[in-house]
């Protein structure tokens, strides 16, 4: 009797991408050794799962994909990419014909990437600037922002409160348009929630627009142009969601460059200063739990993609280049986690502030050294 040997990966990987991967546009030279290897050059002659797991975003997965398979020089699956923002498919069912607004990205992309989450009624603050230019006078709408502002459905939308547990309460028409319509009449104003995306820093209006965006409708209860009425006094404070807490990261500069992270601090100072409290919100992307949970669950699609119905091996290895974000966030799940120096992390600062498993010069050196450790 032939007794077939399930084939079952003994160990499978998880890469953070700038840093370790990229630097910018730039291919890091090791990135497509290491992907060669995995994909058969190893000692176990088979094709070794890996995932791809990043805090960048601001445009379609599809999108991202199709850029990185032509920089890797590998197929990179859409079911193989998790970026930051892409847990929030979980959500969209709670708000599939509800407006939210998103924040950051450049021109129209992050409402593509809300609409392709299911999320049928996003608007941007360009909508609102486009609605009304009053909201933030120093910035005029170019002819690239008119054309992508959705004014008539922000006008139409049905406005909503994001309560403090993601749900959406939708008022009944009648009530939240007679509130927004006779708000509107005497204040201008709609009523809506805030998601924002990973790029939260947009790179076509000054971030402070964002800004005075979110303040508008958080102290106003999720109204722009509504009285402003202290938090604590709301009958539903506005959900606010970050998707990337990442304070740096390592683009193609010899030093590391801000992140969301250091926009979350931003408007947290401008809030703190604005009530004399920073405002809650709800943080996904790495180093969190639930950002990491939905990896795992990647990862283990992968391994079944590739090999049926085989378990997930227990020698999981993230590589990264953040400390705080993929080290932290690895050595939490129970992977092994290994520190490469081609990022933000720099030996010259000192001691990781989060301890890896291993330290590799680079990407190539980290599958090295994970597969000789299994060997
Ligand atoms: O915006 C991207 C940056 O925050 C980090 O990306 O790939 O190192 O998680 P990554
Ligand atoms: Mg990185």
């Amino acid at each position: 009797m032939h007794v077939f040997r399930a084939l079952c990966p003994p160990l499978s990987f998880v890469f953070d991408i700038d840093g370790v991967l990229l630097r910018g546009p730039n291919v890091i030279p090791a990135a497509k050794r290491a992907l060669g290897i995995l994909d058969g050059d190893n000692p176990f002659r088979m094709k070794i799962p890996y995932v791809f797991l990043t805090n960048g975003g601001g445009v379609a997965e599809t999108e991202r994909c199709r850029k990185l398979s032509k920089q890797l020089g590998v197929k990179v699956e859409t079911s193989q990419y998790c970026q930051a923002h892409t847990i929030l498919k979980k959500f969209a069912g709670q708000y599939f014909d509800t407006p939210v607004l998103v924040l950051g990205g450049h021109l129209d992309t992050v409402r593509q990437v809300a609409n392709s989450y299911g999320y049928q009624k996003a608007y941007t603050t360009l909508d609102v600037l486009a609605w009304n230019p009053a909201v933030w006078p120093f910035h005029t709408l170019t002819d690239a922002e008119k054309r992508v502002a959705q004014v008539a459905e922000l006008l139409a939308m049905l406005p909503l409160l994001l309560t403090n547990a993601l749900a959406c309460r939708l008022f009944k028409d009648s009530d939240i348009r007679d509130v927004c319509l006779s708000r509107s009449e005497k204040l201008g104003s709609r009523r809506f929630g805030l998601m924002s995306s990973s790029e939260l820093v947009p790179a076509d209006l000054q971030t402070n627009h964002v800004v005075q965006v979110m303040c508008d409708v958080i102290l106003s209860g999720g109204i722009i142009g509504g009285p402003h009425l202290p938090v604590a006094k709301q009958e539903a404070p506005v959900e606010l969601v970050f998707c990337n807490p990442d304070l740096l990261w390592k683009s193609d500069f010899t030093r590391p460059r801000l992140g969301q992270g250091s926009f979350k601090s931003a408007f947290q100072a401008v809030f703190r200063a604005l009530t004399g409290s920073e405002y809650p919100y709800t943080q996904f992307g790495k180093p969190t739990k639930a950002t990491y949970d939905f990896a795992s669950l990647l990862l283990g699609e992968r391994v079944r993609q590739l090999y049926g119905d085989v378990p997930l091996s227990q020698n999981v290895y993230m590589v990264g280049d953040n400390p705080e974000s993929d080290i932290a966030g690895a050595n939490t799940a129970g992977w092994s986690s290994i520190l490469v120096k081609t990022g933000v992390y720099d030996p010259l600062d000192g001691v990781p502030s989060h301890s890896p498993s291993h330290v590799a010069e680079d990407v190539e050196e980290a599958v090295k050294k994970a597969l000789d450790h299994l060997i």
